[in-house]
């Protein structure tokens, strides 16, 4: 039978609590490093069954992942073409990251349709258009992309209709195996795509203007292994921060980049949240909240991740909130969740409309996606009485043992 997160709601939060490396940052990384015939190191890499399935994807393509405590190694020395079927591809939809390696590393690629969270529609046409100008002839049979470069990758000119992390990573992977110079304009900005740069470079290649949205690649140089630090998790450390002010306690996450989390921080003190930062780490505590108005965007907007976990907040704070979604479509399915706590929320035309202030009361919730989990489980932090949250490796995809890091903060919550 599957697991389940009991909880007694009502504590406060109180303590300190160390947030991993990024999710995002090293499912890239894993990608990546089949780039190589050499070994790279990713440091402090966290236990999540995305990352899980990730390497199990990786070593169906000949490459070697091993954990060594906290250190994940990739090896890609014997890595060699394999379809990756729909099983594998379903569990993340990192999987789409592979078409660039497949194509840089083999000349071809048969990947299939990624799956991922249920939040949206999440296409991948603009991955398919760029790796189209690089050369590479794609099509989709029986739900998988099967594309060829047999002439190798070139270089291009790329401009993204949206600025989409993903397509991003896998153009800017592409471009590395591209002898020439690539410019991908309208580039996402975000700092896990920088930190892709950033380990691409420590393998070798050539990339400038990294972390900015015109990214300049001089592809064609020889990869090697190296040793990468991924980025602290700024969605991990977002969720600590609303789970603490939600229940009205006061909490620092050490091991943050506070830079990354501005949108969220600058947030909290709107809502009426005391914010404290320092180097690495970020102290937040709440009495009496407000309600605010958000607005998903991309870097250094206010990240789609978090708005799941922030609705959770808002449904504790006094007066009106307003959550307007502009990235996935359908990131609200959570609210049907956090009504069964007693909460007030509507949706309509991409935004959930919140009336907050009144007590929340435990309830039976499932967790249907990653963020909107969190969410539920803060609720249930906060409600009176026992909740119930299923689902819970939906919440285990993103987050390592979440319910140790809130029980060390004095939550009552357990798995069964
Ligand atoms: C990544 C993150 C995810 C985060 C999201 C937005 C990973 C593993 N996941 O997802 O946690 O919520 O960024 O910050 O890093 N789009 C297209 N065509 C494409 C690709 C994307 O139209 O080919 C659209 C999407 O529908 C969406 C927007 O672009 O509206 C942003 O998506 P994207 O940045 O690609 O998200 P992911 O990389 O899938």
């Amino acid at each position: 039978m599957s697991e389940m997160f009991v909880v007694r709601g009502g504590v406060p939060l109180h303590g300190t609590a160390e947030v991993c490396a990024a999710k995002n940052a090293v499912l890239p990384a894993i990608a990546a490093g089949l780039l190589t015939e050499g070994t790279v190191r990713l440091r402090g890499a966290p236990h999540l069954l995305d990352v899980e399935a990730m390497g199990a994807l990786a070593e169906k393509l000949g490459g070697k992942v091993a954990r060594e405590g906290e250190e994940l190694t990739v090896s890609g020395a014997k890595a060699a073409p394999a379809r990756l079927g729909y099983e594998l591809c379903a569990r993340t939809r990192a999987s789409v990251l592979l078409l660039s390696v497949c194509l840089a590393r083999f000349g071809k690629a048969d990947i299939a349709m990624p799956g991922g969270c249920a939040i949206g529609s999440r296409p991948v046409d603009l991955h398919l258009k760029g790796l189209a100008r690089m050369g590479a002839q794609i099509r989709t049979e029986h739900g998988c992309l099967c594309a060829e470069a047999p002439q190798g990758l070139r270089p291009a000119s790329l401009y993204l209709d949206v600025p989409s992390v993903g397509a991003t990573e896998n153009l800017m992977m592409a471009a590395t195996a591209a002898p020439g110079t690539t410019v991908i304009a309208n580039a996402a900005t975000e700092p896990e795509v920088e930190d892709l740069a950033r380990l691409l470079v420590g393998m070798g290649a050539d990339i400038e203007n990294a972390g900015t949205d015109r990214l300049v690649i001089h592809g064609g140089r020889p990869l090697h292994g190296t040793t990468h630090a991924p980025i602290p998790d700024r969605m991990e450390a977002g969720t600590l921060l609303a789970a603490a002010v939600a229940t009205r306690g006061s909490v620092r996450v050490t091991g943050v980049e506070p830079a990354h989390l501005l949108p969220v921080t600058a947030k909290l003190r709107e809502c009426g949240c005391s914010v404290m930062e320092c180097a690495d780490s970020i102290a937040v505590s709440a009495k009496e909240l407000r309600a605010v108005e958000i607005r998903t965007m991309p870097y250094p907007g206010f990240p789609t991740d978090l708005q799941a976990p922030m609705a959770a907040v808002c449904c504790t704070a006094d007066g009106v909130s307003l959550i307007e979604e502009t990235i996935f479509e359908n990131r609200f399915s959570y609210a049907d969740e956090l009504k069964r706590f007693g909460a007030n929320i509507r949706v309509k035309d991409g935004s959930a409309i919140i009336r907050g202030g009144a007590p929340l009361s435990g309830a039976g919730a499932r967790a249907l996606d990653l963020r909107g989990g969190a969410a539920a489980l803060i609720a249930a932090l906060c409600a009176s009485g026992t909740s119930r949250i299923l689902g819970v490796e939906q919440i285990d995809r993103g987050y390592e043992r979440l319910e140790r890091k809130l029980s060390a903060l004095g939550a009552r919550v357990w798995r069964v």
